[in-house]
Order: C-alpha cells, then structure tokens, then sequence
C-alpha cells in the first residue's frame, strides 16, 4: 500500500526493542516520526540512530515521539543499541520496531524492491497528532538522513498547521516566513501585526508571527 501526504497513517501493533507497543497508543496526542533503515549493526545506520537519539532533547521540545523500523529482530535490536551508545556517545531511548515479517514495513511502503527485495529502504514518515502523514522523505541505504532537516521541517510543519504562512527555500526557525496567497493584502497588517512586506503581489513576508 503506498502512502501520500494527507492520508492516515496507519495504526499497528509491533514487537519493538523496548516491549510491544500499539502505535497509536505510543503516539497519544504528540507528533511522531516512524524512519526504517536498512539493517541492525551496519555504519550509516549506526549513525543514524545515534543522532537520533542525541536530538532526543529536540525532538521533546517539538512534542515528537520517534520510532525506528527494521526486519531485524528485537534481540539482535538489543544488542545493535549496545553499539550504538558506546560507539556514537549516546543512550538510545526510543523503540525500534522489529519487523521480520516485514507486516508494518509493507503497510508503509518500506520495501521498494528495485532498490532491495529484503531490506528497507531509509523512509521516514511524520505525522502530526491528527494522526495525519505530513511529511515522506526517501533515502537509499548508501545515504544517511540529516537529522538537522527532519527538525526543521516539523519547525515548519508546526508554524503553518497554526497559522496562515508558509516558509521559504532554507527557512530555519525565527527567520521570516511567508503569507499564504488567501490572506489579502490589505488584511495582513491585522492578521500579522509586526509588519510585512510586499515583494510581488503574490509574494509577501511577514516576521515568524510566533517568535
Ligand atoms: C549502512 O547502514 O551502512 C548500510 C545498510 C545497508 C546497506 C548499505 C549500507
């Protein structure tokens, strides 16, 4: 089944490293980010894991709960997390989803056969407390995510689920963003009262209305 932004995602139920878990239940009412990797103790996996958990102070500020995915079992999860903390000088807190059947990788479209007919690829899916798919991003094995832009595009995800904007090419948070095309000109001023500018007429920036 494949996913598009917009859909529900789907809920499961999954053995994880840290016991079984129902995903809406883990989620409640909070943001969350669900990322396959190829497989359990290989490099850019080990590294990916470890800046994950290294940012878990970030992503609690972002109310973001994080759950990693792989056909590995949760034994072999265990002792991957072992090599993880003592090699990437961190403590691997949060649930990686052991998928051997692959029944949840399938569900969310992790296995693109062109690329491996066993492993998973490196998605990554945020969804938003409405349980909502917000964001898919696609990675192949060789490449390891950057941990920087998945927090920057839930600074994004969260400003414009609030308010009326949308944020430019690099946006990062605290920089100015820009006004959706149905707010009219002349009602910006009430609506983002700390000033805006008219660059084109479909084009308008205003400072980041929640800093
Ligand atoms: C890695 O994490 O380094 C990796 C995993 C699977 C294939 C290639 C690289």
């Amino acid at each position: 089944m494949s996913i598009r932004l917009g859909d529900i995602a789907p809920d499961f139920r999954a053995t994880t490293s840290i016991g079984e878990i129902d995903f809406y239940e883990y989620l409640g009412d909070s943001w969350g980010v669900l990322f396959s990797h190829p497989a359990d103790y290989t490099p850019v996996c080990t590294t990916e894991l470890g800046r994950t958990a290294a940012l878990k102070d970030e992503f609690a500020k972002r109310n973001v709960k994080v759950l990693a995915l792989s056909v590995d079992s949760a034994e072999s999860h265990k002792g991957w997390i072992s090599d993880i903390n003592e090699t990437q000088n961190t403590s691997v807190e949060f649930p990686i989803i052991a998928d051997p059947d692959r029944t949840v990788a399938t569900l969310y479209d992790m296995i693109h056969p062109n690329a491996s007919e066993t492993l998973t690829v490196r998605s990554l899916f945020v969804i938003s407390p409405d349980k909502k798919v917000k964001l898919i991003i696609t990675y192949p094995a060789s490449t390891g995510r950057n941990f920087n832009e998945v927090l920057r595009v839930i600074d994004s995800l969260q400003l414009t689920a609030n308010y009326s904007v949308a944020t430019p090419a690099d946006w990062t948070d605290g920089e100015d963003v820009i006004v959706v095309n149905s707010i009219k000109t002349e009602d910006i001023p009430a609506k983002f009262p700390k000033g805006h500018q008219v660059i084109k007429p479909y084009l308008r920036t205003t400072p980041q209305p929640n800093k």
